[in-house]
Parts: structure tokens; C-alpha cells; sequence
């Protein structure tokens, strides 16, 4: 986020004043009272987690901390777009693996972050638009989530979509020149690739309901009423010496819509209020009961990204600052909610009560091709014919030599030859005239002739 975006936070430090409590209040009975932020945050079913970057690993003071301290980790970089696929189809997992098997052996959650996000998208993506930037959007959100199946707690599914200042509107991207739905396209992907990871939406001020957060809040109330899966909201929290009053009143209204909600990228800066600033965040986190668990954006303030504000819980040299203590204390203190249960719940695709699927209506396909050499992504659309639509199967034939190697929103029977595709669990129920869009990837060359579609 741009300091000067940043900058604005300190505008509401009196704000903050009003809404904070001494941390020496908040300890509870010291029988109860757990040592470490982890260990403190579980006792109310909660993760308090801490984003850590590959390179520190060596650092025996930084992984003493990490060790000690956090029940969840986050990839500072290391799962972003520029660092798993820095060529096209050509994907890296070293240090992302690093990171997921730094958190296996902590026995802590593991937060994806993040599948696509208009920053760091590799070079050769920066220079893509239209058609061929969808699919290889779509082919990288399958590939990275499959890659990590049922090893991550919640992915960023799409990280910073939505513009800043009073417009509520989506920023611009060459992403969001695709089209408007390339988030929910994404979501799709990442749900088919890993039915079992949460999936959230991630950004910046967002901390108070204001209009960027209300743009966010509109689309995730829309994505729940059209069943698009949609799990969680993170709220990054880069916050200045000020913390908006609402700030828990913007939590509790997204949790209203039917989703988790986390605090993703805490960190506040240093200042007279830092601790209680934090105090006030891990309070209103216990106050959800949707808040499932908490991410500090690093652990030392010598381990920020933001170089001299130290904004962190831990000095330069690992040793515990008052911000520390107020959280702690504060997460013993407990709240007055717990999480409610935290398996992901696939939205079901919410029929129109108007209209009730019959079997037997028909269906038409027809396919687009990205082809380069040796590979292709095909994306073929699914039309209802003029009854709804309850299942579906698109059957084609790939040229001899030609093999399907990933396939997302559908499951294939066959890779070469006759190939079958059936709709998932969220797409099968169409709509008279209704649109879906599944795709694949596959080597050699795409099909040439019009698929043959079928309803159930
Ligand atoms: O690893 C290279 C190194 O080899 C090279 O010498 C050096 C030269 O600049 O760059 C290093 O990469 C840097 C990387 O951090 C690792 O330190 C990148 O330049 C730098 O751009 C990158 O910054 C990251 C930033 O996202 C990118 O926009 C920060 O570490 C990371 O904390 C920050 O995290 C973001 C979240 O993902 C999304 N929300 C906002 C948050 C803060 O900006």
C-alpha cells in the first residue's frame, strides 16, 4: 500500500483515544492465562498467525519467535504470481513449500496468499491482455491451488481489487480488463482446484465501513446471493496511529453476510497508541464470532516492509515491545464469541425459486482456443436451451498426440481422444438460456470441431 494511503490513518488517531482501554486492565486469572499469542488465541478456537518470508528461516532468533509465538503462517511473497510461475506454464514451488512445510512442523494453519493480485503478477502477464490473460489467469489459480490441496487453511484468492477513495469501484488492472467477473472466474477455479481450503477476498483500507469496503461488501452479498464460493474476507489492517471507530462494526457486518472474516497484514505504527491500537483489533476480533484468527505482517520490526515505522510486536533484536503484551493480554482477557465451525462450506448454487431444473433439458457448447506451440487452453461455454438446466456433460475429441493435462469447474473422464466433461457441484444448475464456463489445459492441439453438450 503507498504511504500516502497510509498516511491517512493518522488523521484518526483521536478517534482511537475513545475506543481503547488501558492493556493493564485486561488480564484475567493467571490459571487461565496462556504464554504465547498462539496458545492464547486457541483458547477461544482462534489462530493468531505471523506472515514470514523463506530467507529469514536460517535466523535462529526469528524461528525461535516464530516457533514460540504463532499457531499460523503466511508467505510474505513466496506463493505470489511472480514467484510460482515466473514463466509462463514453467511453476516454482521451492520457497512456497518452504513456507508450507515451515508451518506443517508448527502444526500451524497455513494462509495462501495469493492467487492473483495486480501487483507482482509476473512479466510476461504484465504484457498480457483479453482472452489469452484470462485463461493464463485461470490456469495459474488451478494449478497453484492444486499444487497445495488440502494443505492450506484459506487462500487470497484475489488480493487489492477494489479501488481506493469514494468510488466503491473495482481499480483498473489489465485483470479487470478481462471482464467484471474475473473474481468470481477465479473463485470458481480455486474452489474446483481445492474444495477443502477456505477462500477469501484480501484488502486495504477497508478498516471502517467506508466506500472501498462498502464496494467489497456488495460484491461478496452479491457472490452469496448468485452461490459463487465465496468463504472469507480479510482485512488487511495497515493501520496508522488511528484505528476507525466502526472498525468492529465493519467486521460484524461482512460476518453477517454469511462469511468468515480475518485480520490479515496487522501491523500498526509505532507511536503512543501502537499497543493499544493493537489491543483494540484483538478485542474486536473476539467480539465476532466470525473472526477466526489474526496475521501480523511480520514478526520484528527489522522484518517490516515498512522500513522505520516499526510496526511490529517484537524489536529489532526479538524481544517482546508493550504492543506485545497488550495483545496477549487482550486475547486472555477472551472475548465474548467463539468461531463459529471452521470447514469451508461450499455455496451451494442457489436455484431461482422461480425456476425448478427439469431433466431433459437440452444444452449447446462451443469452444475457444489459446493455442501456442506444443499447448493449448481451451474455455468452453455451456448455453441452457430454452428449459433449465440440471447437469450437464460436454463430450469432444481431441486430435491424436493432444492430452488434457488440468481441467477447472468440470471433472473430465479421459485425457486423449473422446474426452468427457461434467459439470461441479456449483455449476450444473442452469437457468433457461443460462450461461457457465468451464476450461482446460492440455498439450499438443486443441479440438477444432463444436462439442456436443447434454443436460441430465
Ligand atoms: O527478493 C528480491 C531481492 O533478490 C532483490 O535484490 C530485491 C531488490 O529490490 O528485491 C527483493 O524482492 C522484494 C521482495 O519484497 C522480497 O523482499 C521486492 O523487490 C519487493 O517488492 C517485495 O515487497 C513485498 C511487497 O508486498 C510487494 O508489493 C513485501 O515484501 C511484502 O511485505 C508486501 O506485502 C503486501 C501484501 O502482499 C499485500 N498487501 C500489502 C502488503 C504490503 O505492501
Amino acid at each position: 500500500m503507498p504511504l500516502l494511503k497510509r498516511n491517512r490513518f493518522l488523521l484518526l488517531a483521536s478517534a482511537a483515544a475513545g475506543v481503547v482501554v488501558a492493556a493493564s486492565v485486561a488480564v484475567i486469572g493467571t490459571a487461565e492465562a496462556a504464554s504465547t499469542l498462539g496458545a492464547s488465541a486457541a483458547q477461544s478456537g482462534r489462530y493468531f498467525g505471523a506472515a514470514i518470508a523463506a530467507g529469514r528461516l536460517g535466523d535462529a532468533t526469528y524461528t525461535g519467535i516464530l516457533n514460540r509465538e504463532f499457531n499460523s503462517v503466511t508467505p510474505e511473497n513466496e506463493m505470489k504470481w511472480d514467484a510460482t510461475e515466473p514463466s509462463q506454464g514453467r511453476f516454482t514451488y521451492t520457497n512456497g513449500d518452504r513456507i508450507l512445510n515451515q508451518g506443517i512442523s508448527m502444526g500451524a494453519k497455513v494462509r495462501g496468499h495469493a492467487l492473483l493480485w495486480y501487483q507482482q503478477e509476473p512479466g510476461w502477464a504484465q504484457s498480457m491482455s483479453g482472452t489469452a490473460l484470462r485463461n493464463a489467469m485461470m490456469n495459474h489459480v488451478t494449478q497453484v491451488a492444486t499444487h497445495y490441496k488440502g494443505k492450506i487453511y484459506a487462500w487470497d484468492v484475489v488480493n487489492e481489487a477494489f479501488a481506493d477513495g469514494g468510488s466503491g469501484a473495482r481499480r483498473d488492472s489489465n485483470l479487470q480488463r478481462t471482464g467484471n467477473d474475473w473474481i468470481e472466474a477465479a473463485f470458481r477455479a480455486a474452489r474446483a482446484a481445492d474444495p477443502a481450503a477456505k477462500l477469501c477476498y484480501n484488502d486495504y483500507n477497508t478498516d471502517g465501513v467506508n466506500a472501498k469496503s462498502t464496494g467489497i461488501y456488495n460484491m461478496v452479498r452479491d457472490f452469496k446471493s448468485r452461490g459463487v464460493p465465496i468463504d472469507c474476507v480479510g482485512f488487511q489492517s495497515h493501520l496508522g496511529t488511528g484505528i476507525p471507530g466502526d472498525y468492529q462494526a465493519n467486521l460484524q457486518r461482512f460476518a453477517d453476510l454469511g462469511v468468515d472474516v480475518q485480520i490479515t497484514e496487522l501491523d500498526v505504527a509505532q507511536g503512543g497508541n501502537q499497543a493499544n491500537i493493537y489491543a483494540s483489533v484483538t478485542r474486536a476480533c473476539l467480539a465476532v464470532s466470525r473472526c477466526t484468527g489474526i496475521t501480523v505482517w511480520g514478526i520484528r520490526d527489522s522484518d517490516s516492509w515498512r522500513t522505520g515505522e516499526n510496526p511490529l510486536l517484537f524489536d529489532n533484536s526479538g524481544n517482546k515491545k508493550a504492543a506485545y503484551t497488550s495483545v496477549l493480554n487482550a486475547l486472555n482477557a477472551g472475548g465474548t464469541t467463539s468461531p463459529s465451525p471452521s470447514s469451508p462450506s461450499p455455496s451451494a448454487p442457489s436455484p431461482s425459486a422461480s425456476t425448478s431444473p427439469q431433466p431433459g433439458g437440452a444444452c449447446s457448447a462451443s469452444v475457444s482456443l489459446n493455442s501456442w506451440n506444443g499447448g493449448f487452453v481451451a474455455t468452453i461455454k455451456v448455453t441452457a436451451g430454452s428449459a433449465p438446466v440440471n447437469g450437464w456433460t460436454v463430450s469432444l475429441s481431441l486430435p491424436s498426440g493432444s492430452a488434457v493435462t488440468s481441467t477447472w469447474s468440470a471433472t473430465n473422464s479421459g485425457t486423449t481422444g473422446n474426452v468427457t466433461f461434467r459439470n461441479v457441484s456449483y455449476n450444473g444448475q442452469l437457468a433457461a438460456g443460462g450461461v457457465t464456463e468451464f476450461g482446460f489445459q492440455g498439450t499438443g492441439t486443441g479440438p477444432t470441431a463444436t462439442p456436443a453438450c447434454s443436460a441430465a
